[in-house]
């Protein structure tokens, strides 16, 4: 059975901690639903991973059911979360409901993402309406990069953190089913969480919150451009990877590869009928 937001509110009531990783294409995805993570979530971050910009501002609808549709493919059980690129939602109700529809239908998605607060609640109350699942995404919010004037720790304040607060509240009474709480001091995730009846994922937010997603090239030590402080590495698969080009660049131009096991045979008499 396919995991859901029922999943996710379960969970929190029960107390199980939430697991889930971003992936942008199938064959990651399909590793991550064999090792049974709870979640994947398309993230715009694809902008940043896999098309290198230098944020998520460019990442397009187009990009998100491209990349959405490959992860869906890839998974069994694990929910699919995809995220609404920017301009996508902010502009209006309509345009946030015509866009949210895509995802799910073109996208294949089980939920979709986006960031901000009251601001977007409107748009939070139009999807859910229609039947699609949002989880909303507070603190640092990338699409919101150039307001913020970096990636900055947010909610220090405590003008700061009432926001945050509020904004969490609020986007649980318009409908969504869980939050994001993305580079904000750990004992406020804790006391959100606490507050809040949805589950909280934390990304930089310590580990008081219902569960955890972290970008799978900064988990895996695959991207360098930006190493956040939160990001553990549990696998060197960068310098693996590194390794490997290295060592097929090598028995390549040592013609050491292809070896007699990888390479197909003809019979000598059609073979000898070709010269
Ligand atoms: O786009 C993304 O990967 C995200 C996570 C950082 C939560 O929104």
């Amino acid at each position: 059975m396919k995991n859901t937001v029922r999943t996710f509110q379960m969970a929190k009531e029960e107390g199980r901690k939430i697991s889930m990783l971003t992936a942008y294409d199938y064959s990651t995805a399909k590793l991550m639903d064999e090792a049974g993570i709870d979640a994947i979530l398309v993230g715009d971050s694809l902008g940043n991973t896999m098309l290198g910009y230098e944020d998520t501002v460019s990442v397009t609808m187009e990009d998100m059911i491209h990349h959405g549709a490959a992860v869906a493919r890839g998974t069994s059980k694990t929910m699919v979360v995809i995220d609404m690129p920017f301009m996508s939602y902010q502009t209006n109700e309509y345009d946030a409901l015509v866009n949210a529809g895509r995802l799910m239908k073109e996208g294949r998605a089980g939920a979709v993402k986006l960031e901000g607060g009251q601001s977007v609640c409107p748009q939070i109350k139009a999807i859910t309406s229609a039947g699609i699942p949002v989880m909303a995404h507070l603190g640092l919010t990338p699409q919101s990069i150039n307001a913020f004037g970096g990636n900055r720790v947010q909610g220090k304040s405590e003008e700061a953190a009432r926001k945050i607060i509020e904004d969490a509240m609020a986007v649980q009474e318009a409908g969504a089913f869980a939050v994001v709480l993305e580079c904000i001091p750990a004992k406020l995730a804790t006391l959100i969480t606490e507050k809040l009846a949805i589950p909280t994922i934390g990304i930089g937010a310590g580990n008081g919150c219902d569960g955890q997603v972290l970008v799978y090239q900064d988990m895996l030590g695959m991207f360098s451009d930006y190493i956040p402080k939160f990001a553990k590495k549990f696998a060197d698969v960068g310098t693996v990877m590194k390794n490997a080009f290295a060592d097929y660049i090598k028995e390549v131009s040592e013609g050491t590869y292809p070896a007699e096991e990888h390479t197909f045979k003809i019979d000598d008499d059609v073979l000898g009928k070709l010269y």
